[in-house]
């Protein structure tokens, strides 16, 4: 059983906006959050509590202002800096004292994924993992991504990091689970072409020890990226027309926390003083 989770909010920098030069792209909000809000809220629907934070150099203020400990919202926040970005495995590296001898969800602090059943089976996949687990999700643009090639009988064929080509559209989501060995593992992964660290690579070596599942994210659920500007557009735009018609939240970490009864009111209360005056304020208002 896993119950803990990696959220690598480091990366690359990003040319998303001109604020990303001196913030992490993580803080900018998607619609009404930050965008760190929906792989936090992903974790948490899975029920994890115990998840580690792995920031840019000098951010830690900054997320530490904004989630602090984590008792807001029931869950307990550790942070760690990644120096330079070297690669997605390197978060096990950094959060090894943090993983010590149990498994992992790694989720990245840009990846927004939403959908009915999709926590159910999360906590489902938490439960059965005993390699690593991987989420694929149809794209048009496959070559963008870590890509699957499945055989007709849902056997994998191939696993490749932005192929040129190729004859699938199922790529890799930011998503994975792995067991206790995911830091030996990637201890001796070697850099890339691109000079990093693939977390194809260390899929690949599960693949080899014959302990990797595949899960398919199927049509029905979301997995939007927030790469660019029109990315991140997009997204808000989902995100806005689905709280709109509803009149619910994404993401909203305190409604998760309270509904599986991690916190009481009296948490609720201090998120509102904290945010001040804002719709995410207003919302949390109206749940208590
Ligand atoms: C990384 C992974 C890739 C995966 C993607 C998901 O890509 O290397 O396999 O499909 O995240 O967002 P990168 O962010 O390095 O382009």
């Amino acid at each position: 059983m896993i119950d803990r989770g990696i959220i690598l909010a480091g990366g690359n920098g990003t040319r998303l906006s001109p604020l990303t030069k001196v913030t992490n792209k993580q803080l900018l909000p998607l619609y009404d959050k930050p965008i760190i809000y929906y792989p936090l809220s992903i974790l948490m629907l899975a029920g994890i509590k115990k998840i580690l934070i792995i920031t840019k150099p000098d951010e830690t203020s900054i997320y530490k202002k904004l989630l602090g400990d984590g008792r807001r919202f029931g869950i307990n926040l550790t942070y760690k800096e990644q120096n330079k970005p070297e690669g997605l495995p390197q978060a096990f590296l950094i959060g090894k004292n943090f993983i010590k001898k149990n498994g992992v969800a790694l989720i990245l602090g840009d990846n927004f994924f939403y959908g009915q059943g999709l926590a159910l089976r999360l906590r489902q996949s938490l439960k059965k993992n005993r390699g690593s687990t991987i989420f694929l999700y149809p794209v048009k643009n496959p070559t963008q991504y870590g890509v699957v090639e499945l055989d007709k009988t849902n056997k994998i064929k191939k696993i490749s990091e932005k192929p040129k080509k190729t004859k699938s559209n199922l790529a890799i989501t930011g998503l994975y689970l792995f067991n206790s060995k995911v830091v030996k593992l990637s201890e001796k992964l070697r850099p890339s072409k691109r000079n990093e660290l693939e977390i194809t690579d260390l899929i690949k070596s599960y693949k080899r020890k014959n302990s990797l599942i595949v899960e398919q994210i199927g049509r029905g659920g979301s997995w939007l990226d927030t790469g660019t500007a029109k990315d991140l557009f997009d997204a808000s735009l989902f995100v806005s027309t689905i709280e709109k018609r509803q009149g619910l939240k994404i993401a909203c970490l305190e409604e998760i926390a309270f509904r599986n009864k991690w916190i009481k009111k009296s948490s609720i209360i201090k998120s509102i003083k904290f945010y001040g005056n804002c719709d995410y304020s207003n919302y949390l208002k109206k749940l208590i």
